[in-house]
């Protein structure tokens, strides 16, 4: 943990509650509200690189998580948390798959040229992304641990950069997946565009969900079983079974 470009020590810039920054479209800001925008998008990508540089930071390479699996007893509430990741990779290569199709049939021009409601195929595949999507949404308990148990308990060790930046990803999630969930519900009910887009949105909520993942099994993880000790492990999993599970999980106290 001698790094302190990483953790413990705070992120460049000053402090910001992530947790109520509101999002907004380019097309509807104003050009000094671009700017703002684009200074804010930059000092995101500043607690990001802080937090996670590419080279993996404190110890922890990216590629590390692969092993701290095995070394984690079943029941250990990272093991819990990381066996949760691997079912919600699985539902991730699901809506990638959708997104794929959604995507090859646009391209042939089948969504464009449909009338105004999708045909069979398409919709049995726009209801699947629902399908799939909602069990993401349904994966919530899983943040709310890493929230309101694991996060404070690093930051409360120093550690405040990469539980920062990975609940400000949480709330970027949440607002990806409300987003797909009605644009796909809009496809459903005809709207041609929106039928397009969905494969769009997929693919993004794919590809940041899984580099979230790749950072918390990578990097986060393997930091918290560093800095947390041994003694303290069974506090957290009675705090963490209060909030319950996910994704298959059932652990009783
Ligand atoms: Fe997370
Ligand atoms: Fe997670």
């Amino acid at each position: 943990m001698g790094d302190k470009g990483c953790v413990p020590g705070k992120p460049p810039g000053p402090a910001r509650d992530w947790t109520t920054m509101k999002k907004t479209t380019l097309t509807t800001l104003a050009p000094d509200a671009l700017e703002e925008q684009k200074a804010q998008e930059e000092q995101e990508a500043m607690e990001r690189q802080a937090a996670y540089p590419p080279g993996g930071c404190c110890g922890n390479s990216p590629a590390s998580g692969a092993g701290l699996r095995g070394r984690l007893a079943e029941g250990h509430v990272l093991a819990t948390l990381m066996d949760e990741h691997a079912r919600i990779l699985v539902q991730l290569d699901r809506l990638e798959y959708l997104a794929r199709q959604l995507s090859l049939a646009d391209e042939r021009g089948v969504l464009e040229e449909a009338i105004s409601v999708p045909d069979a195929h398409e919709r049995g595949m726009l209801e699947e992304v629902i399908e799939v999507t909602e069990r993401l949404v349904g994966a919530e308990s899983h943040h709310q641990r890493e929230e309101d148990v694991l996060f404070p308990e690093l930051v409360r060790l120093g550690i405040e950069g990469p539980p920062r930046v990975m609940e400000m990803e949480h709330t970027d999630l949440r607002e990806r997946e409300r987003t797909l969930l009605a644009t796909t519900a809009a496809a459903l009910a005809g709207e041609r565009p929106a039928a397009a887009r969905v494969a769009v949105q997929a693919v993004g909520l794919v590809r940041f969900l899984r580099e979230h993942i790749a950072k918390e099994d990578g990097v986060l993880y393997p930091t918290a079983l560093a800095a947390i000790g041994e003694a303290a492990w069974d506090e957290i999993r009675r705090r963490c079974d209060a909030i319950g599970y996910c994704c298959g999980h059932h652990h009783g106290p």
